[in-house]
């Protein structure tokens, strides 16, 4: 009976909303529920700081993959947007997957419903299909393979160059992988709401400012925004990147998360956040995984909810790619 009233919750907001007294020392009850529950937080570098420093694995989305493939913890607790925790679902059937919020989606997910998605690749019949890990277990259900924006452009080239490829669903990471492959592959029309949004006019004033700066940019960025960049990489790739680094100050076009892990790993250099085409909209920050909240990751660890269910043939479906990905990245 109590476990149907936190469901019914979960089915009305998305998430279990319920008060949380201020005088709950919330760092310490989710240490507590994690050991007596046996579950791991997995966290993504775009939650925000204070999630990204309770998570017991921070990552981008391959290195998540990866993590929730070997885990041998009972409950996963994902804390990112809601294809990671169907990703680590799909890789971990048998184990409880929960996240904070169901609502935490992703716009390049959301761009791609099935129906449509199936009707494209069936006008482009002898297209092997290539996924961004970015969308939803019936789309993944439908490709050939999945890849992530650090093996992208390896799982692409792994495939004969007569191969004809759809790729899907986000249009700037298809174009940037064509224009250095040399590839034609037939794109899906989507984008990232955040990475689509960086004024290169901006950018270029701002690289006028500060001569001493390099550029470094995520690969769901726009083609004119990606061929002023010095460097190109998925999140943990442009992490290694700064550190690795003999600048000392950088503009970075990706979601405002990152630059938490930048400036813990690099106290003495200088980050700036690439500038949007509307300043007022705040859009470096995703909103969907600005949904995670310290109150309802306790409240998903409390009462185990909100849980990711799939059908178990989709499942098994999604499945196949994903592993597909997983062995290739080796
Ligand atoms: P990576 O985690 O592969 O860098 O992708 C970023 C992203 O947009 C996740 O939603
Ligand atoms: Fe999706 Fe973009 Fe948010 Fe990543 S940053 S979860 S791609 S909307």
């Amino acid at each position: 009976m109590v476990e149907n009233k936190y469901r019914q919750l979960v089915l009305k907001h998305g998430f279990v909303n319920e008060p949380v007294s201020v005088d709950i020392d919330l760092l310490k009850e989710i240490n507590f529920l994690k050991r007596s529950k046996n579950a791991v937080i997995l966290g993504h570098y775009y939650i925000s700081p204070e999630l990204q420093d309770i998570s017991d694995f921070l990552g981008d989305s391959l290195a998540l993959a990866q993590k929730a493939q070997k885990t041998d913890a009972d409950i996963i607790l994902f804390v990112g947007v809601h294809f990671m925790g169907e990703t680590a679902k799909i890789l971990n059937p048998g184990k409880k997957v929960i996240v904070p919020d169901l609502n935490a989606g992703c716009s390049l997910a959301e761009s791609a419903p099935a129906g449509a998605f199936l009707t494209f690749k069936n006008n482009h019949a002898g297209h092997k299909v290539i996924s961004y890990i970015n969308c939803s277990a019936e789309i993944k259900a439908l490709s050939d393979v999945i890849v992530t924006s650090s093996n992208a452009m390896k799982i692409v080239e792994s495939f004969p160059k007569q191969q004809p490829l759809i790729f899907a669903p986000d249009k700037n990471l298809g174009n940037y992988i064509n224009s250095v492959t040399g590839r034609e592959m037939v794109l899906w029309d989507g984008a990232c709401m955040v990475h689509e949004k960086y004024s290169l006019e901006k950018i270029i004033d701002l690289m006028d400012q500060h001569p001493d700066s390099e550029f470094i940019a995520h690969p769901e960025c726009t083609q004119p925004v990606l061929m002023v960049a010095n460097f190109i990489g998925s999140t943990t790739a442009l992490l290694s990147y700064v550190t690795k680094s003999i600048a000392s100050k950088f503009i970075v076009a990706t979601e405002s998360g990152i630059l938490h892990q930048m400036l813990k790993a690099n106290p003495d250099k200088i980050f700036i956040p690439a500038p949007s085409t509307d300043s007022t909209c705040g859009c470096n920050d995703c909103s969907f995984m600005k949904l995670n909240t310290l109150q309802k990751l306790y409240l998903a660890l409390k009462y185990e909810q909100p849980e990711i269910l799939l059908d178990p043939s989709l499942l098994e479906k999604a499945k196949i790619p994903i592993l597909r990905m997983l062995e290739l990245s080796k």
